[in-house]
């Protein structure tokens, strides 16, 4: 990242706001409105490296909680469990350090993700990049970014319930892999999906969260934020959140809530 930090905080329109200080920035109590989440579908038939054509959802989850990197990377390059691969150019992976302490989860890939092969590479990427430029972070260096889905999902809709299902042992195993000190979920459909709670951004934010032991932290999703700017500034407390949870982390005083 070329752009200097006041760059970074001139293109997210925050300056001369934004400003990256010690202690925690609490989030401030937002109305909460709840959107139902539709009952995940039973499991289909799939596809997956060893395993017969049909084999059901908690079948695959098993043997793909057994891959390492390759494997991993070439069963979802594979994958035909939901319907959603039939619209993909390619499937996005994830990218980033094998070895993370930070991971950024978003939705799934939009246009140019699905042209590239490669998470959060459009606008809303570059707003994110933006975003990890902000708290000197930057994509590849600590950090490693995927999606709740790794097909694009037609017209960007949201993913369905049972197509998130279907991919859910892949960001499993990612996770496992990574082994991150903070997950970071970039808005409703990564923390719904990743805390099996269903709840408005607006009533996550400001918490921490767990996801299987591992601490979660939930901000907007940066496409979200090109819409709205008055949740810019929210997003950079949220930011100041995660990175003193990081600190707190790294020095061994995990706080909870
Ligand atoms: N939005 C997402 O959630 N993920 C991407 O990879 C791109 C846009």
């Amino acid at each position: 990242m070329s752009a200097s930090r006041e760059d970074v905080l001139k293109e997210l329109g925050l300056t001369p706001v934004w400003r990256l200080r010690e202690g925690a920035q609490s989030a401030v109590a937002e109305s909460v409105v709840a959107a139902a989440i539709e009952p995940v579908p039973a499991a289909e038939p799939v596809v997956v490296r060893g395993l017969p054509k049909i084999a059901p959802l908690d079948a695959r989850a098993t043997e793909i909680a057994t891959l390492e990197w390759p494997q991993l990377q070439q069963s979802v390059a594979g994958c035909v469990a939901c319907p959603l691969h039939k619209g993909r150019n390619q499937t996005v992976f994830g990218v980033g350090d094998e070895a993370a302490d930070w991971l950024f989860v978003g939705e799934g890939p939009g246009a140019e993700e699905d042209a590239k092969g490669e998470p959060f590479v459009g606008q809303a990427g570059k707003l994110l990049d933006n975003m990890l430029a902000a708290i000197q972070l930057k994509r590849g260096r600590n950090v490693y970014i995927a999606n709740v889905v790794k097909c694009r999902p037609p017209g960007n809709r949201n993913p369905e319930p049972g197509e998130a299902a279907q991919c859910e042992p892949y960001l499993h195993r990612q996770i496992a892999l990574i082994k991150p000190k903070l997950i970071v979920a970039l808005g409703k459909v990564a923390a719904v999906n990743l805390l099996k709670r269903d709840a408005a951004v607006a009533s996550m934010r400001g918490k921490i969260h767990q996801y299987q032991g591992i601490p979660l932290i939930v901000t907007y999703h940066p496409a979200y934020l090109l819409r709205s700017l008055p949740e810019k500034a929210k997003a950079w407390v949220d930011l100041c959140f995660a990175v003193e949870t990081m600190q707190n982390l790294q020095s061994g005083k995990a706080a909870q809530t």
